[in-house]
């Protein structure tokens, strides 16, 4: 194949994203892109967006805007914006960033190819954001999987059909619609085949998996995925409260493969503000699920999400989330303060709040969770708890020694998702190893491994 030149891919956004570029990554490749690392080099420049947040929004257009006068001195430069703000600025991209190439919708990567091979011979500022039936149908190429990728997402659904009212991603995402089980199964086996031991499997409300298509639910995709040889590890996100089945409830206790973690976005203990953030669920109700998932699988690791000083929050609603927060007491939680969208329905309520106080109000949020997180990591000493090996730490911990010349610290995950650093002279990536653990601290544990591992 033809050598095109270099691609170079910056993804901002969620885990979803992670995935769509990997698949932009293989389009560049069958095109005859090698791949870098630095910018300087590229022939083609990408940026996979995200809308999510005004920051995550701004942060887009200025990477791209850097590009201007490497364009000038590389006329062949090709810059692209792919994702969710490509999708919700259309052709109003072009005004904030001039040079732009190719603005590519959410649901136009399938034809990226085509568009590329359109720039190439002459043609300037290309728009798709068509909607499409298709949703990956791509299978990852096994020279793409690189050695010691023990872990993947895969995406098992695209699209959002909830509207919760502070939410771009219905209308960047489009609607809800599922993969089909035979091509979620094949990827993961190609996976499995290359190394890969854990598979995240992504969507918006994994919960309503095949629903509008009338296919098999997600505790059965589990189950089906849980049949591949190799793989070790499920995991999953993110889950609805409102949608959490009791058959979910009976995979995660009966799986072995599946991790006993769930991320369950609450988003806000007020009952007040989660209605008027159309989630459909009440304070009540969400804390009835979280105690059916702790009595059906205990020891269970929770994380959510959260946002601060939604439109007409009070100090009395913020406080109904902080008593949740020690109620339920969370392995981790993702905080954000509410960032106003226009598109999004809460754009128009009365009573924004002022933004100090929205920071004012993370900060308390988290300096709580961190308390809660080192408390919650200090009640697993002494445990002995199954890693993931992923690969050698990048920082040393003080008690590490090197006792022999293989002697290394090695780090990876348990299955509730917490970072273990430990010495170890035969780990390799990829193995499952005991680790007793000796230490935690807020954001790791440090523990010494049991006996040999096993593969
Ligand atoms: N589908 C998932 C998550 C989607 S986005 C769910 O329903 O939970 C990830 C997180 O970003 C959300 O859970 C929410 O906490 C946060 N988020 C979404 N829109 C936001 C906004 N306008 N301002 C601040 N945070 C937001
Ligand atoms: Fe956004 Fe709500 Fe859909 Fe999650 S469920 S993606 S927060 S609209
Ligand atoms: Fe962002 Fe789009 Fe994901 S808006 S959070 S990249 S679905």
């Amino acid at each position: 194949m033809q050598s095109n030149g270099y691609a170079y891919i910056n993804t901002i956004g969620c885990q979803m994203n992670v995935y769509d570029s990997e698949k932009l990554a293989a389009i560049l490749k069958a095109l005859g892109f090698r791949h870098t690392t630095d910018m300087d080099q590229a022939d083609i420049v990408v940026c996979n967006t995200c809308a999510i947040r005004h920051k995550a929004e701004e942060k887009a257009f200025s990477f791209l805007g850097r590009f201007a006068k490497a364009k000038r001195k590389k006329p062949r430069l090709l810059t692209v914006m792919a994702g969710c703000v490509a999708q919700q600025e259309g052709k109003k991209a072009f005004k904030r960033v001039p040079h732009l190439d190719l603005v590519l919708g959410t649901q136009a990567f399938s034809r990226f190819g085509q568009h590329i091979a359109a720039l190439q011979s002459g043609r300037r500022q290309i728009v798709d954001t068509a909607p499409s039936d298709v949703i990956f149908d791509t299978m990852p190429d096994k020279a793409d999987v690189s050695e010691n990728q023990v872990s993947r997402f895969v995406t098992i659904m695209q699209g959002c059909d909830n509207f919760c009212t502070y939410c771009v991603v219905p209308y960047v995402r489009g609607r809800e619609r599922s993969r089909s089980w035979e091509s979620i199964v094949e990827e993961i086996r190609i996976l499995a085949d290359t190394g890969v031991r854990e598979v995240t499997l992504l969507g918006q409300n994994v919960n309503s998996y095949g629903r509008r298509e009338g296919g098999i639910s997600f505790a059965d995709l589990l189950e089906k995925v849980a049949r591949v040889a190799g793989i070790s590890r499920i995991r999953f996100a993110t889950s609805h409260p409102k949608d959490l089945s009791c058959e979910l409830i009976q995979a995660i206790t009966d799986l072995d493969k599946v991790c006993s973690h769930l991320h369950l976005p609450v988003q806000s203990g007020s009952d007040r503000i989660l209605k008027k953030m159309n989630r459909g669920y009440t304070r009540e109700i969400y804390l009835s699920r979280i105690n059916d998932l702790k009595n059906a699988c205990p020891g269970i690791a929770l994380s959510t999400d959260i946002i601060v000083g939604f439109p007409g929050e009070t100090r009395t609603d913020f406080h109904d989330t902080m008593s949740l927060l020690t109620e339920v007491g969370f392995d981790a939680i993702f905080a954000f303060a509410y960032s106003d969208r226009s598109s999004a329905p809460a754009s128009k309520f009365s009573d924004q709040v002022d933004e100090k106080e929205k920071m004012d109000r993370l900060n308390q949020l988290l300096a709580l969770q961190d308390q809660v997180t080192e408390e919650k990591n200090k009640q697993v000493k002494g445990q002995v708890m199954q890693v993931l090996v992923e690969g050698v730490s990048a920082k040393q911990h003080a008690d590490f020694v090197k006792t022999s010349d293989n002697m290394q610290q090695m780090t990876g995950r348990t299955a509730s998702n917490k970072v273990v650093h430990f010495p170890s002279d035969t780990a390799a990536v990829g193995d499952l190893v005991d680790i007793q653990i000796m230490d935690a601290y807020l954001h790791s544990l440090w523990g010494q491994p049991l006996e040999r591992q096993t593969s």
